[in-house]
């Protein structure tokens, strides 16, 4: 279960290692072991299934590598919508939100895009906050139905399947913010992306990206590592500067498991992406893990490493004329 769990979505949303301290995340991850398996894992090459495993004894299909990638997060909707729920995960409501409600004000009134939403926890939380109109989009039939049934009944709240990286109704210039957490990293298209994000917003509106920070964070290349020596945890980068797609196996032990693909990428990608768009960085926070390991003899230096290292990339973004 916890194989499941810490692969999807490069471990960040893992309830069995929310629970404790003791995940490759956290700074205290070292001590019991090493590095965690999920990021020792090599991407496996995809490989064509036989007619036998397309089909199963019924008739139906099974999964293979192929249709698990065209369904994207479909195949893991359900355990994602229980895992957020209505106000989303640990590192949702204690690092994620608080952040990006504090560059959102003023929100009385504004309206809202939500970029690659999910199951729709967000909406409510900004409706709450002082948005007048919240709309999500995103490309999981299951997650928007998640989105649709959680939310039901509330007023200036919808949600859209709609390929976040191709031209859509919802990219109509009409929204005060934009909003896209935790998914850039899952959009094969950035620039696609980013362009609908740029015409959904008004002249003057705002988009806030949230995503793993990328020089810090790589799924399978990035550790905790302890100098025993000097004793210092360090964040060890196996990788960094090319860009690459890494596939998250969910069951790794398992014949036919779910698959989603991370598209790590090195800041000048996202910032040549940006400008494609005619959009402009104009605030950058970084955020931090708010978990702290247990008393013990390596706390103080494990404490030092998560206030050190951020998890997250938080960016503003403005449309710039002489960009576009
Ligand atoms: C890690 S989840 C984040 C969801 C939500 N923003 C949250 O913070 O809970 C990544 C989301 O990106 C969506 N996604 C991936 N590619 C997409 C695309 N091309 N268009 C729209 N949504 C996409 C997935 O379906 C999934 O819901």
């Amino acid at each position: 279960m916890q194989m499941f769990r810490q692969l999807v979505c490069g471990n960040f949303y893992s309830p069995d290692l929310m629970k404790s301290n003791r995940n490759s995340e956290d700074p205290s991850s070292n001590r019991k072991g090493g590095t965690p398996f999920w990021e020792k894992m090599k991407p496996k090459a995809p490989r064509r299934p036989t007619s036998r495993e397309s089909q199963s004894s019924t008739g139906k299909p099974v999964p293979t590598r192929e249709n698990q990638q065209e369904r994207g997060w479909d195949q893991v909707a359900q355990w994602y919508d229980q895992l957020v729920g209505d106000e989303g995960s640990d590192y949702h409501k204690n690092v994620i939100m608080p952040a990006l409600l504090k560059r959102l004000q003023p929100l009385s009134g504004a309206s809202v895009i939500d970029v690659c939403c999910g199951q729709g926890f967000v909406g409510k939380l900004l409706k709450q906050a002082g948005a007048s109109r919240v709309h999500g989009v995103d490309a999981s039939p299951q997650l928007i139905a998640s989105a649709q049934k959680r939310n039901a009944g509330e007023t200036n709240l919808s949600y859209e399947v709609a390929d976040a990286c191709q031209p859509g109704a919802w990219a109509n210039g009409s929204y005060d913010a934009a909003l896209c957490i935790m998914a850039v990293h899952d959009v094969p298209d950035l620039t696609g992306l980013f362009q609908n994000i740029a015409r959904s917003l008004t002249d003057r509106g705002r988009a806030l990206l949230v995503f793993m920070h990328p020089c810090f964070r790589m799924p399978q290349h990035s550790h905790w590592g302890w100098d025993a020596e000097q004793k210092i945890q360090y964040r060890r980068m196996d990788r960094y500067g090319t860009e690459k797609t890494i596939a998250i196996t969910t069951h790794p032990g398992r014949k036919s498991s779910e698959q989603t693909k991370f598209y790590h990428r090195p800041l000048p990608s996202y910032v040549q992406s940006l400008s494609a768009a005619g959009l402009a960085i104009t605030g950058c926070d970084e955020l931090f893990s708010h978990r702290r390991s247990q008393v013990g003899p390596r706390s103080k230096a494990e404490h030092l490493a998560a206030e050190e290292f951020p998890l997250f990339l938080l960016w503003e973004l403005r449309k710039c004329p002489s960009l576009q």
